[in-house]
């Protein structure tokens, strides 16, 4: 089932889509400010790339100086593969249809003719809608877009929306949506406590995926981690944390797991400043090891 899946690496979410991303499809994460799409395409990229593939990364706001530096607050080493296996494309100025028409196929075509499996990521996405007013504008640029970079591999894009919590999706992102492979909506409710923002798979082409709505915390060090089940975990902690961190990398390592997971586990120890315990997020990320 899971044969010819793209793992994301964002923990607990491959469970929910059959074992991860369809080779060639495009996801959209749609989310408010803060939600953490960000964090989600970062994880995707870098988790390509610790696997031995590339990553491309398109950018039209921010410059990959500020993008690496965002990345390393998060605990990646973004730096470490600039130009070697991670590459960027800025998108810079006004004119996006001439670069999205012209310029971009042509870098594609020159970088698929190397065999490599590459990641494409689309961070923000939301100035390709912007760049004109015409719905069927929008709707061809976007199209372009995707079927441009899905030659590469599989694209996540991220899309703002600006639907206030609770409302059904933002007019505004209807387009990518609908023309993406797959859509994932994220949603923050400020209410303090750990899992306090929470995913839902939109559409999943091809895929029987989870139809709940699916808790998830940050981590740094690891990213996401999405509770994609009822995990019985008790509330106090049995352990001291340090006991259960050194006992989740010993399991880790029993597991074959890859080097670059036990490098975040630790890592994620060293960042553990949260009051409650890393217990569950433990154990979703060693979950995700076991398939
Ligand atoms: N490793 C982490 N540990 C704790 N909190 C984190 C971590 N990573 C992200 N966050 C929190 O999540 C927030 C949003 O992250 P991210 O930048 O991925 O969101 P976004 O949806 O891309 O936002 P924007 O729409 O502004 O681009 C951050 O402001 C931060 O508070
Ligand atoms: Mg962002």
């Amino acid at each position: 089932m899971t044969g010819n899946r793209i793992k994301t690496g964002i923990f607990g979410l491959d469970a929910l889509i059959e074992g991860g991303l369809r080779d060639k499809t495009a996801v959209v994460i749609v989310g408010s400010s803060g939600t953490g799409k960000t964090t989600f395409a970062m994880q995707f990229l870098m988790h390509g790339i610790e696997l031995g593939e590339q990553g491309l990364y398109v950018t039209m706001e921010e410059s990959p100086e500020q993008i690496m530096r965002e990345a390393s607050y998060m605990g990646w080493d973004m730096k470490k593969h600039y130009e070697k296996n991670l590459f960027f494309i800025h998108l810079k100025g006004r004119n996006f249809k001439k670069m999205v028409e012209e310029q971009l196929p042509q870098l594609v075509k020159a970088r698929s003719d190397y065999d490599i499996k590459t990641r494409v990521v689309i961070d923000p996405m939301t100035p390709v809608i912007w760049a004109t007013q015409e719905k069927l504008d929008q709707r061809e640029l976007i199209g372009k877009l995707f079927y441009t970079l899905k030659e590469l591999g599989p694209v996540i894009a991220t899309v703002e929306e600006h639907a206030r919590p609770g409302e059904t999706i933002g007019e505004d992102v209807l387009l990518p949506i609908y023309l993406a492979d797959g859509v994932i909506h994220l949603e923050y409710y400020p209410i303090g406590g750990v899992f306090n923002r929470t995913l839902k798979i939109v559409k999943m082409r091809g895929t029987h995926h989870g139809e709940g709505v699916y808790p998830y915390m940050f981590a740094r060090g690891v990213g996401v981690i999405v509770r994609s089940s009822a995990v019985e975990v008790p509330k106090v902690a049995t352990k001291p944390y340090e006991t259960l961190f050194a006992e989740a990398i010993k399991t880790a390592e029993t597991l074959k797991a890859p080097q670059g997971i036990i490098e975040r586990l630790k890592a994620m120890k060293e960042n553990w400043d949260y009051e409650f315990s890393p217990e569950e997020a433990l154990q979703i990320i060693l979950e995700s090891l076991k398939k």
